[in-house]
């Protein structure tokens, strides 16, 4: 039984900027969250059509001190801000190392340096990965191993094996667009304003996924790889045939679903064959996509064992998945020599 550990954690691997203080493990195995604070340069990024790397290193840098300040006042509501003599009553501090955009990662890694040294505290190294896994111990009762991990954000889409915390095996993954960026991809086709997987989802939730007929790349391909960007291609061919349909027109909505409904089945079908291959009992989702309510339902109904997905807020990009992260893996590094690296993998 791990000693249980107070931690803060720093996440800035992408457009937002992110810090949370959670406490655990419990008697059971999982933690509590005593702050979790996101600032997200989203709306800035809108404006584009998508996330500008240099501009959200920049809105980091703006938003990275108010964030932990804030993050250590909401965990600790009578704390005073640090000073040399008055340390936030944590045990370590733990940062997304990567993956991720640089300019972005090295905000988060350089402050979560200082602060480790100037504080005279451990630090964690995390992979964004993982950590988005994490997010399952975020609950009174956490998954048990062994487990089948799904992983989809907006840069992969990943099945892997948990044998036990650090113990883990990559099964296969998208050989081009993950599940998240063909959500992204194709809501941007269809003219949906960024952030465009939630856009999608939404007008989805009341359109016929039968009403076109699209492909489900490697549905049946004999190993665990992904591939979506043959599903990005017909939806473009699709619109290239047809009139772009106006936003408040059901054939959107039609189109919508049935995109989501493609991308849902391969995901599925992938999945549940992973784990009766690996025989394991219990699945877990996380990333961006696993915030998708109907890809939840579907494989809630589809899967005979216990499926445990976060609340939508844990999903996508936050702090709280860092630090569980790091209560369950603690491998302090030093603070000196850690660097960020954009191209972490498993
Ligand atoms: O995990 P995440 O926040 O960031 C990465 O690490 O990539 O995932 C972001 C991705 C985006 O592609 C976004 O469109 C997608 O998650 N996403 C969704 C939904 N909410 C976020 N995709 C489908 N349905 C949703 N409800
Ligand atoms: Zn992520």
């Amino acid at each position: 039984m791990l000693k249980p550990k107070i931690i803060l954690g720093i996440e800035t691997s992408c457009d937002e900027t992110a810090a949370a203080i959670v406490k655990g493990p419990n008697k059971k195995g999982g933690v509590i969250i005593l702050s979790n604070v996101v600032a997200s340069s989203q709306s800035i990024m809108a404006k584009y059509g998508g996330v500008i790397p240099e501009q959200a290193a920049r809105e980091q840098l703006k938003s990275i001190i108010p964030v932990i300040t804030e993050a250590l006042n909401q965990a600790f509501p009578r704390y005073i801000p640090p000073t040399k003599y008055h340390l936030p009553p944590i045990d370590a501090i733990a940062v997304t190392q990567g993956p991720g955009l640089i300019g972005s990662l090295l905000v988060g890694v350089e402050t979560a340096k200082s602060l480790s040294l100037a504080w005279n505290k451990p630090l964690i190294p995390v992979n964004h990965l993982l950590g988005h896994f994490y997010a399952n111990w975020v609950q009174s009762n956490p998954p048990k191993f062994p487990l089948l991990g799904l992983l989809v954000s907006g840069g992969h889409t990943d099945l892997i094996l948990f044998t036990d915390h650090n113990q883990y095996q990559y099964l296969g993954g998208t050989r081009d667009d993950a599940a998240g960026e063909c959500f992204d991809k194709s809501a941007r086709l269809l003219g949906l304003p960024y952030p465009g997987g939630p856009t999608l989802a939404k007008l989805a939730a009341s359109g016929n996924p039968k009403a076109f007929k699209l492909p489900r790349p490697m549905i049946n391909s004999q190993n665990f790889d992904f591939s979506f960007s043959g599903l990005k291609t017909a939806v473009a061919n699709l619109l290239s045939e047809m009139h772009l349909p106006d936003l408040s027109d059901p054939l959107t909505s039609d189109l919508c679903a049935s995109i989501q409904q493609a991308i849902i089945d391969v995901l599925i079908s992938k999945t549940i064959t992973a784990a009766q291959e690996c025989q394991v009992e219990q699945i877990m989702v996380s990333g961006g996509v696993a915030a998708n309510v109907k890809l939840a339902e579907s494989l809630t109904k589809k899967f005979h064992g216990r499926v445990s997905i976060p609340p939508p807020q844990l999903c996508t990009d936050n702090a709280a998945m860092v630090a569980t992260s790091a209560i369950f893996n603690f491998n302090p590094q030093d603070p000196l020599t850690l660097d960020a690296n954009p191209n972490l993998f498993w």
